[in-house]
């Protein structure tokens, strides 16, 4: 079972993930202080940095690869509503990133 570690401004939480999980979901159980607000990979606000752990991370998905290339995110960061953790065993480390939350991309 992968341990998820989110750091942030008022300090640290764990998780213990027992079945392959959406992000967002254990945000929403556990009250993990990632900021959220579209919660569909399209706004920028739930960047996360990624200390350790990617190997456990399934690969972003086409709506999450597009939000990382046009806010010129890519190296290390996520976006939490559009994160899979994988079954396995280790440990995922994430930390609030100082790059979000970014304003919603413009439209047409
Ligand atoms: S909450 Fe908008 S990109 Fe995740």
């Amino acid at each position: 079972m992968p341990t998820v570690i989110l750091e942030h401004p008022r300090g640290r939480q764990v998780v213990e993930v027992d079945t392959p999980s959406a992000l967002v979901d254990l945000c929403d159980e556990h009250a993990l202080a990632v900021p959220m607000s579209c919660r569909a990979a399209t706004c920028g606000t739930c960047c996360v940095n990624v200390i350790e752990g990617e190997e456990l991370l399934e690969k972003p998905g086409e709506r999450e690869r597009d939000l990382l290339e046009r806010l010129g995110a890519a190296g290390g960061r996520r976006f939490a509503c559009a994160v899979h953790i994988k079954q396995g065993i280790g440990l995922v480390q994430l930390q609030i990133s100082a790059f979000g939350p970014l304003s919603p991309p413009s439209r047409g």
